[in-house]
C-alpha cells in the first residue's frame, strides 16, 4: 500500500473537512449535561443556528444523523395513512420516500430524470386538482446530494399559494445548509431538515428540525408514534437549554465554534464563496469535455458537481486511481448512478487553492486513468476564480455568540 504524506483531501459531497478550530473546540472533558455550563452552551446554540436557517422558528438538534432528522419531521406531523407528494430527484429524494412509506404514509411520488429539481408546474397541478386536500405535506430535498441539482423552493412555495392548498411544506437541507441561500421563513418551509457534517462543517452525528408554528400546530393532531423525536418533549427542556436526553456534548461544542465561523465569515459571503466554487468547477468540467449530470443552469448545485463519465469507463475505477495516487476522496456514483457518474465536494471548509488541489487531483487522475479529456480544466477553473474575486465583503458582526 502507497505511503501518504500530508493532508488527505476529503472531497466527497458531505462529510466535509472539519477545520481545525472546531476539532480543537471539542477536544476537552465531557461536562455535566444537567449542569449550568451545559445550560449556557445549549441556550447559545440553540439561537445561534435560527440565522443559518434564516429563521424566527426554533430549531431542535437530535443526536442523529440526517435520516433521524427525516424520521423526526415525518413522524411529528402526519399519521399513517395520510398522503403526502414527494419529487423524484434523485437517492435522497427515494430514501426519504422510503422512511415516509415504513411510517405508513402513501406517497404521490412525481418521477424525475435525476437531472432536474422538483417541478413546480407538477406541484400547482397535482395540489390544484387535490381538492378536498388529502395531500398534507409537500416534502423537496433542496439540494440533490446523488446529483447536483438544486431544486428552486421559493418555486414550489408560490405553487403551493397558487393552488390555495393547505399542505405543509418540508424540505431537505442536508447538504445546501450553511452552504446554499436558503430561507426558511421567506419560502414558508413548515419543516426544514439538516445534518452537521456537510456546510456546517462538523463530523456526522447532529441533525436538525426547524419548526413552523404551522407544523407545530399539526403537531398536535399528528398520530405517528414518537418518544425519541417527540418535539414537544424536546421544546420543554431546551428552553432552558437543556435535552430530554444525553446530547452530543462535544459535538455542541464544535457546533458552537462552527456557527462562530460562520458568523465571522457572514452568511452572504459564504453562499458567495460558494457559488464561486460552483462555477469554477463547472468551467473545469467544460474544458475536459465531459457533461454535468444537472441539466439546467438555473439548477446547478453550489455545493458539490457531479459527472458523467464517458460511456466505456467505470468511475469508481477512476475514483480508485484518484484515491491511491493522491489520497483523494470523490463522491460516488449512487444507485442508478453507480460507475456512471463521480462527484466533486466542494462544500464547507473549503478555499480557492483547496479547490484547485481538488479539480489538480481530478485530472491528472483523467489522464492516468485512461478517460478520455481535453486537458485544460484545472487552467479553467484558476481563470473563473480570478475573474469573480470580488474579495470578501466586509460585515458588522451579529454578536449572537462572542
Ligand atoms: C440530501 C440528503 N438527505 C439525507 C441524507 C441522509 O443523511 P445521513 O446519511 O446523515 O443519515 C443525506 C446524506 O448524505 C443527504 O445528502
Amino acid at each position: 500500500m502507497t505511503v501518504h504524506t500530508g493532508r488527505h483531501f476529503l472531497q466527497i459531497p458531505g462529510p466535509t473537512n472539519v477545520p481545525d478550530r472546531v476539532l480543537r473546540a471539542m477536544d476537552r472533558p465531557v461536562i455535566d449535561h444537567r449542569g449550568p455550563e451545559f445550560a449556557k452552551l445549549g441556550a447559545e446554540v440553540l439561537e445561534a443556528l435560527r440565522p443559518i436557517f434564516q429563521t424566527k422558528d426554533p430549531v431542535v438538534i437530535y443526536p442523529a444523523s440526517g435520516s433521524g432528522a427525516w424520521e423526526a419531521s415525518i413522524v411529528n406531523t402526519l399519521s399513517p395513512g395520510n398522503r403526502v407528494l414527494m419529487f423524484e430527484t434523485g437517492h435522497f429524494s427515494s430514501l426519504w420516500r422510503q422512511v415516509a412509506e415504513r411510517m405508513g404514509l402513501v406517497v404521490d411520488y412525481v418521477p424525475g430524470n435525476w437531472r432536474r429539481g422538483a417541478s413546480s408546474a407538477d406541484a400547482q397541478s397535482r395540489l390544484s386538482a387535490d381538492k378536498g386536500h388529502a395531500i398534507k405535506a409537500v416534502m423537496v430535498v433542496h439540494n440533490e446530494t446523488s446529483t447536483g441539482v438544486t431544486s428552486r423552493i421559493a418555486e414550489i412555495r408560490k405553487a403551493i399559494d397558487g393552488a390555495h392548498h393547505p399542505a405543509l411544506l418540508m424540505v431537505d437541507t442536508i447538504s445546501s445548509l450553511a452552504s446554499m441561500d436558503y430561507r426558511h421563513d421567506e419560502w414558508g418551509v413548515d419543516v426544514t431538515v439538516a445534518g452537521s457534517q456537510k456546510g456546517l462543517m462538523l463530523p456526522p452525528g447532529l441533525s436538525f428540525n426547524a419548526i413552523s408554528e404551522k407544523a407545530l400546530a399539526a403537531n398536535k393532531t399528528a398520530k405517528s408514534p414518537r418518544y425519541y423525536w417527540d418535539w414537544q418533549e424536546m421544546l420543554k427542556p431546551n428552553r432552558q437549554g437543556f435535552f430530554p436526553y444525553t446530547p452530543a456534548t462535544n459535538l455542541l461544542w464544535g457546533l458552537r465554534e462552527a456557527l462562530l465561523m460562520l458568523q465571522e465569515e457572514g452568511l452572504s459571503n459564504v453562499f458567495r464563496r460558494h457559488q464561486r466554487h460552483g462555477e469554477a468547477t463547472r468551467a473545469a468540467v467544460r474544458a475536459w469535455g465531459l457533461e454535468i449530470v444537472c441539466e439546467n443552469a438555473l439548477e446547478y448545485s453550489n455545493s458539490l458537481t457531479a459527472v458523467f463519465m464517458p460511456e466505456g469507463h467505470d468511475a469508481d475505477r477512476f475514483r480508485a486511481v484518484v484515491l491511491e495516487n493522491f489520497d483523494m476522496s470523490l463522491g460516488s456514483g449512487l444507485s442508478q448512478l453507480a460507475g456512471r457518474v463521480f462527484r466533486i465536494g466542494h462544500l464547507g471548509h473549503f478555499n480557492d487553492l483547496m479547490l484547485a488541489g481538488t479539480l489538480s487531483g481530478v485530472e491528472m487522475g483523467l489522464r492516468l486513468a485512461g478517460v478520455p479529456h481535453r486537458p485544460g480544466g484545472v487552467a479553467a477553473a484558476l481563470e473563473s476564480l480570478l475573474t469573480s474575486q470580488s474579495g470578501t465583503q466586509k460585515r458588522v458582526p451579529e454578536n449572537v455568540l462572542s
